[in-house]
């Protein structure tokens, strides 16, 4: 049996994309008769036929490698079938070069856009392999994403360095995490960072609930607090508000990011206390993947392998209960998983005295 699969890398990239490449292509080499073509940049690659023949030795020495040897970028699912001034038929390019590259398979590895478009893909014929990275851990069917718990370790250093400086000033320190949708690097980083303030786009806040919970710690005589707060929280008004209301309202405020506008919101509301704001951004995607990861990525890579040698095409490989499996893609595109408000991370975090934000203290 041969084999001749695509592998490509879209959207944002995490720690684990060269670990999980490398388990699809190691398990593949081993498993079956296997050619792999690498497409450059994501799906702009697999539209204008920018690829590679790949030789096995292209997947040696790159298990803690960060990044992705395959490069990324982000092509819009919205725009996929919007025929631009470049005239070019994204999907129909997509097709042809999927049939000019001789291809059995396509593994792509990206996050919600890429699902959305891999199974745009299947659903137009091509047999199509989804596998789940992302450090927002939002991908729908999957308990994890791989580059998650590198992202959680990386931001979690962070709230213990910043713990210290906020310690030796007396400050508060209001941390930026990374996560526009769903809020779950920035609960796992902000508990295991011993974070005061968790603020979730999931749970919009509440700004006088948010200074009344530092001035509570003051008055049991604690001189600092750590805010962890997700890029893409939200006061309880502007959640009211529609998506283009918002985005106006920001903009009239010269809103440049959530860390910036709470420190200043904040000392405004409380002279007293002296706020800064920092903002790990990027260095969150970073580096090497962590063990977590490296073997994550790998158990992924290998059951996408497995599915290709049982030619089970369209699916998307996941964890469920610690099992690595694999759900119809059709199911996991357009979803989105969210930080659930009453799981149990929310309760512990709630049982331990964090503050979210919101009025609702206990659960
Ligand atoms: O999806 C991963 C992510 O890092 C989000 O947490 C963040 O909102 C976004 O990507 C940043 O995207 P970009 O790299 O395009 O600035």
């Amino acid at each position: 049996m041969k084999r001749r699969i695509g592998i490509l890398t879209a959207g944002g990239d995490c720690p684990g994309l060269n670990a999980c490449i490398r388990g699809v292509a190691r398990a593949s080499y081993s498993l079956f008769d296997t050619e792999i073509v690498g497409i450059q940049d994501g799906y702009s690659g697999l539209i204008e036929g920018n690829y590679r023949e790949m030789k096995q030795s292209d997947f040696s020495g790159i298990l803690t490698l960060g990044g992705t040897i395959l490069g990324t970028r982000r092509t819009p699912f919205s725009m996929m079938r919007v025929i631009e001034d470049d005239q070019v038929d994204k999907v129909k390019a997509m097709k042809q070069n999927y049939k000019k590259m001789k291809l059995d398979c396509l593994v792509c590895l990206g996050g919600n856009g890429t699902h959305k478009t891999a199974n745009l893909l299947s659903e137009e014929g091509l047999n199509i392999i989804g596998l789940p990275k992302t450090i927002d851990n939002d991908i729908w069917g999957t308990d994890v994403t791989f580059g998650f718990h590198s992202a959680v370790d990386i931001a979690t250093d962070v709230i213990d360095r910043v713990h210290t400086t906020a310690a030796s000033h007396g400050r508060v320190m209001v941390i930026e995490i990374m996560g526009n949708k769903a809020g779950w690097l920035t609960l796992y980083s902000g508990v295991a960072g011993g974070a005061d303030i968790i603020l979730l786009p999931e749970i919009p806040y509440d700004l006088d609930v948010v200074c009344d919970a530092l001035r509570d710690r003051a008055e049991h005589g604690k001189t600092f607090s750590i805010i962890a707060v997700a890029e893409g929280a939200m006061s309880v008004e502007e959640a009211g508000m529609k998506k283009k209301e918002r985005a106006a309202y920001r903009a009239e405020i010269g809103f440049s990011g959530i860390a910036n506008y709470l420190a200043k919101a904040i000392q405004e509301k409380m002279p007293e206390i002296e706020a800064r704001a920092v903002i790990p951004g990027h260095m969150q995607r970073g580096g090497s993947p962590s063990a977590y990861d490296r073997m994550l990525s790998t158990n992924f890579g290998v059951h996408a392998a497995q599915l290709i040698a049982g030619e089970q095409y369209g699916q998307a490989v996941g964890m469920t209960n610690n099992v690595v499996t694999h759900n119809p893609l059709s199911t996991v595109a357009g979803k989105t998983k969210f930080v659930p408000r009453d799981g149990h991370e929310i309760r512990a975090a709630r049982a331990m005295g964090i503050s979210l934000g919101d009025k609702n203290k206990k659960d």
